[in-house]
């Protein structure tokens, strides 16, 4: 388990993009994304600008011990946050996915009514929203139609 003391939560800039698109491409981060499609360079910059003027998104990214270790990313709709996680591939199943998407809700959205859409059997993130206090609700299918619904944690 991590040193919960040596995690930092950070805007994300421009600097960011390339890690951040690495992450986004990592084949477990698609399997249990909306979109599964492989993301390219030119999307993603554009995406990742758009992003730091968006007053509804709130982008971060989190660093242990000054390392880039994964990204929370909350956007305001229908009067909820609804987060979206990613820990980087190498540093999973430490503990820091939980510790990072409770710490950014702690700091950034503390008491603010939150969402999160998880593909059923994401297991790890079905632990992290229920840890936030949120429980599955609907479902609706991810824009590809692949077999596993999203379910709507509230
Ligand atoms: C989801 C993700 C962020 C979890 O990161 P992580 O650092 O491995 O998570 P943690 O180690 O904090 O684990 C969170 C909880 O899930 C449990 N867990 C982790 N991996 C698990 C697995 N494969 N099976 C069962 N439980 C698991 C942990 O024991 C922990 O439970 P606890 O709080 O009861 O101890 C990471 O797997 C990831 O980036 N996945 C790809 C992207 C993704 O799925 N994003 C979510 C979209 S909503």
């Amino acid at each position: 388990m991590i040193d919960k003391t040596r995690l930092q939560l950070r805007p994300v800039t421009l600097e960011d993009a390339r890690v951040l698109l690495e992450w986004r491409n990592d084949p477990l981060t698609r399997e249990n994304s909306r979109t599964t499609d492989e993301v390219l360079w030119e999307d993603h910059r554009g995406w990742i600008e758009r992003s730091l003027t968006n007053p509804d998104r709130k982008l971060y990214i989190a660093l242990h011990g000054g390392v880039p270790v994964g990204t929370v990313r909350a956007d305001f709709h229908d009067g909820r946050h609804e987060l979206s996680w990613t820990a980087s591939p190498g540093a999973r199943g430490y503990g820091i996915g939980g510790a990072m998407v409770k710490q950014f809700v702690n700091e950034v959205l503390p008491g603010a009514p939150l969402l999160a859409s998880i593909k059923k059997g994401n297991i790890a993130s079905e632990k992290i929203a229920q840890a936030l206090g949120l429980s599955p609700g609907g479902q609706e299918f991810p824009d590809d139609k692949g077999p596993h619904p999203l379910i709507l944690w509230k």
